[in-house]
């Protein structure tokens, strides 16, 4: 049996960059005051059809929907803003502070051509803030994303930015785009001809060379800004600027959810082929109403921890795997038994023991001690237990001492906890 395309098993080894990535990532949002939140990973359809848009390549082609057995209409999640404002509604969180921020991390579910970067079943760090429509907390969340890979070892990532408008604004933006979109009808994809009058805004970022070449002079958002929308996008600017992030503006940037109002940005990569956004995100100022919820603003962005985690993996081998301070070796049945109680109690109290319970040779069991590189190896034989002493052999000086059976584990304990410090 195998795992089905594009969804995949993340082995041990691989895990340890990921939890590197997870104690960072925790971490840093816990100091910027962020609280974890855990959400379904299935959904009623029409949340994500109504929050992420009909028209987006998402809901059209890429959902896992099925009807359950009783016929309602499921889908597992392709993302988790939907579901964290869903919630944010449900349990009427503004009631008692309208101010949240959470952070989530889970996979995603995409019906999307696999490969490099690219999976069915996908990771994702989420982060979201509701209550604050200040540009100051734009700038803090492109922030905190640069302060993340920056303490990740992360080099040669760009920030692009751009300002998508609001309901006052894009409806004008959108009628200018249109007359020129008209005009070159006969040179757009399929595509964008079915999306032009649904979801202009999302022609500016067809991939198709055709469609790139007949819209290179298309207008900027950035150019058909209202007074209040145009202010915000100065103020996360100057803002950045004055923190040291680097960062680019983007006319193509328009992400591919449709709930997007204002700053919307995207984390770039040149090490991940075609899969160059390793985190997107925006503010979404008017989904919380959208979706049955007081008028709220919204802000957040996802990480694609998948493509993180194959960025550090280009930079770094591995951390190690958590080294083994004690290897029993058991010779004979009744040091077995013994030793077995023993290896249980070290655990017990945190002292990382290992023991093999396959009855083999002295010499393979120094072989498997060498292999586990185990800092230190206890030898229980008949001989020893008849005298009631143990031998510990220390694998870096190669030096061995005895210790009486009866204070053992404790003896142990405080042995290893001081090199353990020491170490
Ligand atoms: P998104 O841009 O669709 O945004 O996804 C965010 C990140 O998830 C992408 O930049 C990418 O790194 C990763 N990603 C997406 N699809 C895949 C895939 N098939 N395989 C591997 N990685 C993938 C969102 O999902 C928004 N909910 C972000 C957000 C939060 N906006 C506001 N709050």
């Amino acid at each position: 049996m195998q795992t089905i395309r594009g969804f995949r098993d993340i082995l041990p080894e691989q895990i340890r960059i990921w939890q590197k990535i997870e104690t960072e990532a925790t971490g840093l949002f816990k100091a910027f005051g962020f609280e974890e939140i855990r959400i379904p990973v299935i959904e009623k359809t029409e949340l994500f059809a109504r929050s992420i848009g009909e028209t987006t390549d998402i809901v059209e082609k890429e959902m896992y929907t099925f009807a359950d057995r009783k016929g309602d209409k499921l889908t597992l999640r392709p993302e988790a803003t939907a579901s964290i404002v869903r919630s944010y509604i449900q349990h009427k969180m503004y009631a008692v502070d309208p101010v949240r921020k959470f952070y989530c991390i889970g996979p995603m579910f995409r019906r999307e051509r696999p490969q490099k970067g690219r999976y069915r079943q996908f990771y994702q760090i989420d982060v979201e803030v509701f209550g604050v429509a200040s540009a100051y907390i734009d700038s803090q969340l492109i922030f905190l994303l640069n302060e993340l890979f920056r303490r990740l070892g992360l080099t040669g990532l760009s920030a692009h930015i751009n300002s998508l408008g609001c309901p006052e604004c894009r409806p004008g933006f959108q009628t200018t785009l249109l007359t020129l979109l008209e005009s070159k009808k006969d040179q757009l994809c399929g595509n964008c001809l079915r999306r032009m009058n649904k979801n202009p805004l999302r022609i500016l970022d067809c991939k198709s060379p055709e469609c790139k070449a007949a819209i290179s002079d298309a207008p900027a958002t950035i150019d058909h800004l209202c007074r209040e929308c145009s202010d915000h996008f100065k103020i996360v600017q100057s803002t950045l600027e004055k923190q040291g992030v680097d960062f680019k503006v983007d006319n193509t940037l328009v992400r591919g959810l449709d709930y997007y109002t204002r700053t919307a940005w995207e984390i770039l990569t040149t090490s991940l082929g075609a899969q160059s956004a390793v985190a997107g995100g925006g503010r979404y100022d008017g989904l919380v109403q959208e979706l049955g919820g007081p008028e709220t603003p919204g802000i957040g962005f996802a990480i694609g921890f998948d493509r993180l985690a194959e960025v550090m993996e280009q930079l770094e081998k591995a951390p190690d795997p958590d080294t083994v301070d004690l290897f029993i070796i058991a010779l004979g049945e009744a040091a077995m038994e013994k030793s077995y109680l023993w290896y249980s109690e070290l655990n017990q109290a945190g002292i990382r023991t290992e023991m093999d319970f396959r009855g083999k040779s002295m010499k393979a069991l120094m072989k498997r001690a060498d292999k586990l590189n185990a800092a230190q190896v206890l030898i229980v034989g008949e001989n020893e237990l008849e005298r009631n002493a143990v031998v510990l052999r220390d694998m870096g000086t190669k030096t061995q001492v005895s210790l009486a059976v009866d204070t053992l584990v404790e003896n142990l304990t405080r042995k290893m906890t001081q090199s353990n410090e020491t170490g």
